[in-house]
C-alpha cells in the first residue's frame, strides 16, 4: 500500500515542479511589463508637458503601479418640470436621449408642494439614475412677464451643494423640459473647466442665437434680442464645472428685480467674466441643442362629464 502511495507521489512531483516554475515565470513578466507600462504611461505624460523624464530606465526597485486615471466628470442635468398635459410626454422624449449619455445624472425638480406620483413612477421607470426634489413657485411669480423656474434650479443648486464634495468631477447643465439636446452635446460640455458656452438654435426670435469667437476667446453674441446683456445667452447655452458651483455657494438665481430673459445673465455674473467663457461646439458654429417649444394641446373635446369609464394616465 505504502509502496503504491511513493510511486505515485514520485511520478506526479516533477510535475507539480514544472507547474509551479511556469507559474512562477508568468508573474514575473507580468510585474515587469507592468512597470514597463506605467513607466511608458508617465514617460508620455511627462514628454506632453514638455517635461524631461526624471530617469532614463526603470529600477528595480521602481515596481509602483500608478492608479487608473480619474473617471470623466459625471454630468448633472437639472431639469425644472411642472404638470400640464403634455408633462409626460416631454420628460419622456428627453429620457430617451438621456438614457443614451454616460456619467449622466438627471436632477428633475417639480414645481410642486410635494413631489407627484406622476413624476415618481416615471422616474422609476425611465432607466436615467436620478435625483427627484421638488420647490413650488410662489403664486405671485406664476404670471406672464416673469422668470420662470427660480426656485427649482436654486433648489437644484442646494441639493448639489449638501450632496456633493470638492472631489467630485462634475459638470451642471440647466436642461428645461420644452428642449431639444443631441448627444454631442454632451460630450462637448463634459470638458468643461469653469464656464463654457455653444450656439442655441431656433431662439431669441432667430434660427441660432451664438456666442461670438475670435481666437479661441468669447469676445461677444450674436443674438436676435437685448445683445447689451452682460451674458446674451439661453439657459441651453452654457454648462457650469460642479466645483465653480461649489466654490461660489451664493450664486443663485434671483428673484428680486429679476427680468426673464436676464436670469442667465445674472446668474452667471456672480461666477465667470466674458473672457473666461470656454467655447465649444467647434468654436461656437455648431447648434446642438435646439429651444424647441411644445404647442399648447387642445383638449376643447374633453368630456365635462361621462368621463370614460378607466382611468389613463396621459
Ligand atoms: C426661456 C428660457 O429658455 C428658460 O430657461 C427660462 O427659464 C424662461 O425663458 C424664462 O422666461 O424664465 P421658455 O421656453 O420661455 O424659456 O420657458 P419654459 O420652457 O416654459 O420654462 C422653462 C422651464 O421651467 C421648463 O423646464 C418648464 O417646465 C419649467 N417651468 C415653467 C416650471 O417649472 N414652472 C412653470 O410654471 C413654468
Ligand atoms: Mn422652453
Amino acid at each position: 500500500m505504502k509502496s503504491i502511495f511513493y510511486s505515485r507521489f514520485f511520478i506526479l512531483l516533477p510535475w507539480v515542479l514544472i507547474v509551479i516554475i511556469v507559474m512562477d515565470i508568468d508573474t514575473k513578466r507580468s510585474s515587469v511589463r507592468s512597470t514597463a507600462g506605467s513607466y511608458l504611461a508617465r514617460l508620455g505624460d511627462a514628454q506632453r508637458r514638455g517635461e524631461k523624464p526624471a530617469h532614463a530606465a526603470p529600477s528595480a526597485a521602481n515596481r509602483t503601479v500608478l492608479p487608473p486615471p480619474p473617471p470623466p466628470p459625471l454630468i448633472y442635468a437639472v431639469t425644472p418640470t411642472y404638470s400640464r398635459a403634455v408633462q409626460k410626454a416631454e420628460l419622456t422624449r428627453l429620457a430617451n436621449t438621456f438614457r443614451q449619455v454616460p456619467r449622466f445624472h438627471w436632477v428633475v425638480v417639480e414645481d410642486a408642494g410635494a413631489r407627484t406620483e406622476l413624476v415618481a413612477r416615471f422616474l422609476a421607470r425611465c432607466g436615467v439614475p436620478y435625483t427627484h426634489l421638488n420647490a413650488l413657485t410662489p403664486r405671485r411669480f406664476k404670471r406672464t412677464g416673469m422668470p420662470r423656474a427660480t426656485e427649482q434650479r436654486n433648489a437644484a443648486l442646494g441639493w448639489l451643494r449638501t450632496h456633493r464634495d470638492t472631489r467630485e468631477p462634475g459638470v451642471v447643465f440647466f436642461a428645461d423640459d420644452d428642449n431639444t439636446y443631441s448627444l454631442e452635446l454632451f460630450e462637448e460640455m463634459r470638458s468643461t473647466r469653469g464656464v463654457s458656452v455653444w450656439p442655441v438654435g431656433l431662439v431669441g426670435g432667430r434660427r441660432y442665437e451664438r456666442p461670438v469667437v475670435e481666437n479661441g476667446k468669447v469676445v461677444g453674441w450674436y443674438t436676435g434680442w437685448r445683445a447689451d446683456r452682460p451674458f446674451a445667452i439661453d439657459m441651453a447655452g452654457f454648462a457650469v464645472n460642479l466645483q465653480v458651483i461649489l466654490a461660489n455657494p451664493r450664486a443663485l438665481f434671483k428673484r428680486r428685480g429679476a427680468k426673464p430673459g436676464m436670469q442667465e445673465s445674472d446668474f452667471l455674473k456672480q461666477i465667470t467674466k466674458l473672457e473666461e467663457l470656454e467655447p465649444k461646439a467647434r468654436n461656437c458654429t455648431q447648434v446642438l441643442v435646439w429651444h424647441t417649444r411644445t404647442e399648447k394641446v387642445n383638449l376643447g373635446n374633453e368630456p365635462k362629464r361621462h368621463q370614460d369609464s378607466v382611468m389613463i394616465e396621459v
